[in-house]
């Protein structure tokens, strides 16, 4: 099939754009042009690249019709961050595709109730990020359930793989929290460590969005969890990565409120934003329904980033 990909260059791109080719489709990513592939993979070299900028051509009210000029079977979009996108799209490519494979996150749960996670808990999100795409995944499935439009929504956890920082054991992006693991320094986590992660290796991702488009029947009109096996909580995760690296972990665990004045603005924004959902989803319906089956574990995942961060002295292995 004739693939379009509405931002494959980036984390997920990078593995999803060469599986498509290897997997015979005829694929076309269409981007800016300013990011590129964290890997080389030959299948680039039959990916047909359009150079549009999303922003402009919606604020000019053309995207949509770009994207269908391109005659896709499948248009996969990588970065619809805001109902009015996803309005744009789905009025453009109604009756003109077989498939739209629309990229959420687990963010459109909020806090959690029962863990792990289920796709048909109510939906009770917070933050404009989550909001919007909590919206978009009901204004997706509504159409594919009253109109019969070909819509699935995936929702990935932390996206890790080799060549950027994961989410740390401190639930931020700051890598040097993994030297300090490394070197059996002391780190300090909020509250009692027992706040939760759900990372994702891009890869993974990448294979949820091939199961869906040839589980088609299984996948049109509804939206799956696409994340590790399990969640870590901040404390094993900092134990387990401190084992990693041979070393004691000498964790330290102190109230938010304090917490927050010894890391930086933007390291306690992140860290906040990630406690504050403390995700734990299931994958059962995605393994079902989907075929879906995780390489990575979360830290088998994390591991990966960090030895490319070690590889280049982001991280200060010993
Ligand atoms: N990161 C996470 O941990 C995480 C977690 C859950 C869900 N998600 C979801 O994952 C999706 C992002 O996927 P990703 O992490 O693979 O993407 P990414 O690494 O951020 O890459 C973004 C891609 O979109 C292109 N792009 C950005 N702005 C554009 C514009 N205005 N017009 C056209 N192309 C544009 C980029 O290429 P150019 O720069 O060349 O344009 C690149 O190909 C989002 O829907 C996000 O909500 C991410």
């Amino acid at each position: 099939m004739k693939v379009v990909i509405i931002g494959g260059s980036g984390h997920v791109g990078t593995y999803l754009v060469p599986r498509l080719v290897m997997g015979g489709h005829k694929v076309v990513n269409v981007s800016r042009g300013k990011a590129a592939p964290y890997q080389q993979h030959a299948a680039w070299a039959e990916v047909q690249t359009v150079t549009l900028d999303r922003a402009s051509e919606e604020a000019a009210g053309v995207f949509g019709q770009h994207v269908r000029d391109l005659q896709p079977d499948v248009v996969i979009d990588m970065i619809c961050f805001t109902l009015d996108s996803a309005r744009q799209l789905v009025e453009a490519l109604r009756g003109q595709v077989q498939h739209v494979l629309l990229c959420g996150t687990i963010w459109v749960h909020g806090p959690s109730v029962e863990v792990p996670t289920i796709e048909t808990q109510p939906r009770r999100p917070f933050g404009e990020y989550g909001i919007q795409k909590a919206a978009i995944e009901a204004y997706l499935l509504g159409e594919a359930r009253r109109t019969g439009f070909p819509a699935t929504v995936l929702h990935p956890g932390h996206i890790v793989g080799p060549g950027w920082a994961p989410i740390n054991p401190a639930g931020h992006v700051t890598p040097h929290v993994f030297t300090q693991l490394a070197h059996g320094e002391e780190v300090a986590l909020p509250n009692l460590g027992l706040e939760t992660l759900h990372h994702v290796h891009a890869d993974d991702v990448a294979q949820a969005f091939l199961q869906a488009l040839t589980h088609w029947s299984n996948a049109v009109g509804e939206s799956f969890h696409v994340v590790s096996p399990a969640a870590l909580t901040l404390r094993g995760y900092a134990e387990a990565m401190a084992a990693w690296f041979g070393q004691p972990a000498r964790l330290r665990f102190v109230p938010w409120p304090q917490w927050r004045e010894t890391v930086t603005e933007e390291e306690a924004r992140l860290t906040w934003d990630h406690i504050a959902h403390s995700p734990n989803c299931s994958i059962a319906k995605a393994q079902r329904l989907l075929e879906y089956t995780p390489r990575y574990h979360s830290l088998e995942a994390v591991e990966e980033a960090v030895r490319w961060l070690i590889a280049h002295g982001v991280v200060k292995g010993l």
